[in-house]
């Protein structure tokens, strides 16, 4: 397990002095983790509701509380700001953290453009900060636990990989299902296979609301020849959060909606092609053991608060840096492009 993966920091360090914005619904979980973590001082935080500031003060007391950002970030002295705010606004909210010089935490989806994606990354490598994008699922306990397993080579070479994330609900009409819940799949994706599509082809519909798809099957492909297949939908009778990862020796699934036993392993395939086969003669199936491999589970948002902080502090390149937000938002906005064509393929190239 890596460092990253365990939370672990040096220690012994000042507290990363860190300003919030954005204090609805997420807000709260990042802020617990900030205050818990012990390795950063909330200095103020700032939202442009103020029953949303009273409830941040009421929680912690020790905090200050702006509406004005401008203000925030002139007035007091933060290594790093964190922006929990609504997708739309985390261009420019993030662009004036980078432009104050301070390390810079985006929830995902990093911006709703790859233009304005772009931007950020040059933005932040010019003024020498961090730069990192809230891609929970990369630091979750099972999803490292997959990789290094992908990586051991026990599954043999990964072929396709599939993603479901389904349920009733909740229908919004300001993003589509994609935008919405895809983020954390095609970050996933992309980190276990370690490489960036070269271009996706989907397709969805609008059922509920015109305009806005509310299922849709987008196709990834992959320069090695790996494919994957993303289904999300807000009309689905089940809650459904899977992965399922084949391999040319064993095959995986993470469902996500157990509580404990999220990995299943299934030593199955297709046996060796004989030289000659003779009329009538089938390929070998193998079946073989399922096995649950135990993983101890932490909360992921912990780990990720504490990676931030650790790499404000030491410089590190981020595992969910502002080039990984960059490739996923090219993703996402590649996969409307394709569905507003009839399912064409689009490029998914970026340029930095
Ligand atoms: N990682 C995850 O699993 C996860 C889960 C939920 C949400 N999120 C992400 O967190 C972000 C926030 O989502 P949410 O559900 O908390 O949204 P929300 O609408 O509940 O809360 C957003 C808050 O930001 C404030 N705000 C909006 N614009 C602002 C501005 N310009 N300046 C200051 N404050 C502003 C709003 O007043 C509100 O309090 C989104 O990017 C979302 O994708 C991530």
């Amino acid at each position: 397990m890596s460092a990253v993966d365990a939370g672990r920091t040096d220690g012994g360090s000042a507290p990363v002095r860190v300003g919030v914005v954005g204090f609805g619904y997420w807000g709260p979980n990042i802020v617990r983790n900030l205050d818990r973590l012990g390795d950063a001082e909330i200095v103020v935080a700032c939202d442009l509701s103020e029953a949303n500031l009273g409830k941040l003060a009421q929680l912690y007391p020790y905090v200050e509380t702006t509406t004005d950002l401008d203000a925030m970030l002139a007035d007091y002295d933060l290594d790093a700001v964190v922006v929990v705010t609504s997708a739309p606004s985390h261009y420019v909210i993030a662009s004036k953290v980078i432009a104050a010089g301070k390390h810079c935490f985006v929830e995902k989806p990093l911006t709703l453009t790859t233009e304005d994606s772009e931007k950020l990354v040059r933005a932040a490598d010019e003024a020498g900060v961090t730069l990192m994008v809230g891609h929970l699922m990369e630091y979750h306990s099972a999803i490292n636990w997959i990789k290094e397993y992908i990586a051991g080579g026990d599954l043999g070479d990964v072929l396709y990989v599939y993603m479901q994330r389904l349920n009733l609900g909740k229908v919004r009409t300001e993003e589509n299902a994609f935008w919405s819940l895809a983020p954390h799949d095609v970050s996933i994706v992309l980190y276990l296979l370690g490489e960036a599509p070269d271009y996706v082809s989907a397709n969805g519909a609008a059922y509920v609301t015109p305009g806005v798809h509310d299922t849709v099957f987008a196709n990834l492909h992959f320069p090695s020849g790996k494919m994957a297949n993303i289904h999300v939908s807000w009309l689905d009778p089940h809650k459904v959060r899977k992965l399922t990862v084949v391999g040319t020796r064993k095959m995986l699934v993470f469902d996500d909606m157990q509580a404990t036993e999220k990995i299943w392993i299934y030593d199955r395939g297709v046996g060796e092609p004989k030289k000659a086969m003779a009329y009538g003669e089938d390929l070998t199936l193998r079946f073989g053991d399922i096995s649950v491999p135990w993983v101890p589970l932490k909360e992921p948002l912990a780990i990720e608060v504490q990676h931030f902080l650790d790499c404000c502090r030491d410089g590190q390149t981020p595992r969910s840096d502002g080039r990984d937000g960059l490739r996923v938002v090219r993703v996402l906005e590649a996969v409307d492009e394709s569905m507003a064509a009839g399912g064409a393929p689009v490029t998914t190239s970026v340029e930095v």
